[in-house]
């Protein structure tokens, strides 16, 4: 596809068919998400992938701190992805200092960008996501086990589209630039 094309017309998508994402085209979106850049090519973020029902069925009942809207999405999806991130890599120094003053924000910058890649290259294949960022960060720890060296940046669901969402109004340029 296109990059105008899959950048204007991907949209978030919380709405599943049952059909089940491959472990192969799983596999095949992480990859191209591997090519997005990261702080001094560090490439902290990590993709647990839950494809067990119960777990998500579990994680759409009690990982949500109470937002409920993120629940179907989570119960209905085909595959969640907790995008997690090596801890006291990004923004750091050799010494263990901060390079900048940003400190270690530059640990979800990275994810963010990979995310994004994880999200077009899902697109390109047909497949739905959506970010999540509102999550119960020590409930889904807890459940996946995830090492203490290693914290959740966020959650993407992953599956068919069974909607087609209208685009959420964006701002006019007017709006985003100033040049100077
Ligand atoms: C950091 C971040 C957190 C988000 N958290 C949620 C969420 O918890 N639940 C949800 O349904 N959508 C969530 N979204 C999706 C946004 O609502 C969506 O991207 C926005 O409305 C624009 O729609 P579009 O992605 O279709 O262009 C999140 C997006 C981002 C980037």
């Amino acid at each position: 596809m296109n990059v105008v094309k899959a950048i204007k017309t991907r949209r978030s998508i919380r709405k599943y068919t049952t059909e089940i994402v491959s472990r192969i085209d799983l596999e095949d979106i992480v990859e191209l998400a591997s090519y997005a850049p990261s702080w001094k090519n560090t490439q902290t973020p990590g993709y647990v992938i839950i494809q067990d029902k119960e777990m998500l069925q579990d994680i759409a009942e009690h990982g949500v701190s109470g937002f409920t809207f993120n629940t179907g999405t989570i119960a209905g999806c085909s595959a969640l992805v907790v995008m997690t991130a090596k801890k006291n890599r990004c923004g750091y120094e050799k010494d263990g200092s901060f390079s900048t003053p940003k400190g270690d924000k530059w640990e979800m910058f990275d994810a963010g960008v990979a995310a994004q890649t994880f999200m077009l290259a899902a697109y390109e294949k047909g497949i739905g996501t959506v970010v999540l960022g509102i999550f119960d960060e020590a409930y889904i720890a807890e459940k996946i086990n995830l090492e203490e060296d290693k914290s959740i940046s966020a959650l993407i669901a992953v599956g068919y589209p069974a909607e087609k969402p209208v685009m959420p109004k964006r701002k006019s340029l007017d709006e985003l630039i100033r040049f100077i």
